[in-house]
């Protein structure tokens, strides 16, 4: 299957890389169309597939199509290269906010599948929702599936408003999480440890909790059991935060980030 990744920046070189190192793909089948001539000529140095600076040259060979570039360049992109897409081809766009229909209306095309990864898709660590259009086949979507999954995990969901809802928690997240890391780091800088003390002590403590809620089958409900016990250090902490209704604060934070996807992709 010959891949064609439009855009290079930051995700579509994510991608690329994903599906190399994996060896889902190879660099034979892997086309990137960029077009920033610097940027090319970076990507070409990366021996990552081949570098196009025209769609003209790259679109008709690929049998996946991936829209790696900003929401807004869609406007341009899209009449760009319609005259040279077919009903044939697969197309997975990234792009937040852009919708499956204004896809498949602007270019004329029926088989798309929308996908939103994360940051940490550049450690293969990232978290994925897809969804498709009805026409791409069970074939199509468990190959793209496989691709996507070179980058981390995923969900397929069947309608397309939990990919905004997606956004709000796994698209977002990573920076909610750094929000909270950041802010421990800060109370441990107070409480006199040097910076990098302080990191280290935060994010060896966000990596430990999270792996051992992976390893095991309890809630977080009760893994805060487990260290909060009765007129302890922990519960003075949890009950501040109840205090300050951080709790609620968390929640609202998300619901405005959903509110927000939903706005842009009205836009
Ligand atoms: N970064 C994230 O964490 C993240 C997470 C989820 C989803 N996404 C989505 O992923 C997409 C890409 O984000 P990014 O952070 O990778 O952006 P980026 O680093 O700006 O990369 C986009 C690249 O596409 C190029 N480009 C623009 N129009 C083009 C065209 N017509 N033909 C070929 N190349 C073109 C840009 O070139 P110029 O710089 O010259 O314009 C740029 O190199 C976005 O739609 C975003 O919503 C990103």
């Amino acid at each position: 299957m010959k891949i064609l990744v439009i855009g290079g920046g930051n995700m579509g070189l994510t991608y690329a890389q994903s599906f190399l190192h994996s060896r889902i793909t190879n660099k034979e089948d892997m086309m990137i169309l960029e077009k920033s001539p610097k940027k090319a000529e970076t990507l070409a140095l990366k021996d990552i597939g081949t570098v196009y600076g025209n769609a003209e040259d790259c679109i008709a060979k690929a049998d996946l199509v991936i829209f790696a570039v900003k929401p807004q360049d869609c406007d341009v992109l899209f009449p760009s290269i319609k005259p040279l897409v077919h009903e044939q081809q697969v197309f997975l766009s990234i792009m937040a906010g852009v919708k499956i229909e204004t896809i498949t209306e602007a270019l004329g095309v029926k088989k798309v599948i929308r996908a939103m990864p994360n940051l940490p898709a550049q450690i293969g660590m990232g978290m994925s929702a897809f969804t498709s259009s009805d026409e791409v086949t069970r074939i199509e979507l468990v190959m793209v599936q496989n691709l996507i999954n070179t980058t981390g995990k995923s969900i397929y969901v069947e309608k397309e408003e939990a990919i905004d809802a997606a956004t709000a928690i796994s698209g977002s997240g990573p920076a909610y999480v750094w929000y909270f890391m950041n802010a421990m780091i800060l109370a441990a800088k107070e409480m006199g440890f040097s910076s990098a003390e302080s990191e280290l002590l935060v994010s060896q403590t966000f990596k430990g909790a999270v792996d051992l809620y992976n390893k095991e089958d309890f809630t977080c409900e009760e893994w805060i059991q487990k260290v909060a016990s009765r007129g302890g250090t922990t519960e003075a902490a949890l009950k501040s935060y109840l205090d300050n209704s951080v709790h609620k604060d968390i929640v609202a934070g998300a619901q405005a980030a959903l509110k927000r996807a939903i706005e842009l992709g009205k836009a």
